[in-house]
């Protein structure tokens, strides 16, 4: 799968967002090294710390289903479609660099300029598990 089609899942995913709080709608897609397939939105609550981001949601997904070998992950944003890429944030960065120093994220839009990055460039000097 190209990440053009990895970035239209996300985008399709999207649609469930749960986001009445910010009303910004993210959706995610993760791409194993298996083929398969795992999709996220986001999910807020009312009480804000229990919001989960989409990117988690996907990679909570594929883990707790036994697939760790993580590949890409794609995501996108409601104005992912005006050229503005979304990046995870801080934690979701930390969560993805769990499962892989070498895993891809894959931003912009299906129909316009895709983009990718390792996720070593996003959260470089990272805390491991080998830190302690
Ligand atoms: N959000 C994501 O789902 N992914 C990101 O990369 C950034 C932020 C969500 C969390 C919250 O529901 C909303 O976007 C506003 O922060």
């Amino acid at each position: 799968m190209d990440n053009r089609e990895l970035l239209e899942i996300a985008e399709n995913a999207r649609k469930f967002s749960y986001s009445p709080y910010s009303k910004f709608r993210v959706g995610a897609a993760v791409l194993t090294e298996g083929g398969k397939v795992f999709t996220g939105c986001n999910i807020e609550c009312a009480s804000f710390g229990g919001t989960n981001c989409a990117e988690r949601v996907a990679v909570f997904k594929a883990v707790s289903e036994g697939h760790r070998d993580i590949a890409k992950i794609a995501i996108s944003s409601d104005n992912s479609e005006e050229d503005k890429q979304i990046f995870p944030c801080g934690i979701c960065r930390q969560v993805i660099f769990e499962f892989g120093m070498d895993i891809k994220i894959v931003t912009g839009y299906s129909k316009g300029k895709v983009f990718e990055y390792g996720i070593g460039e996003l959260l470089p000097h990272s805390f491991t598990g080998d830190d302690f």
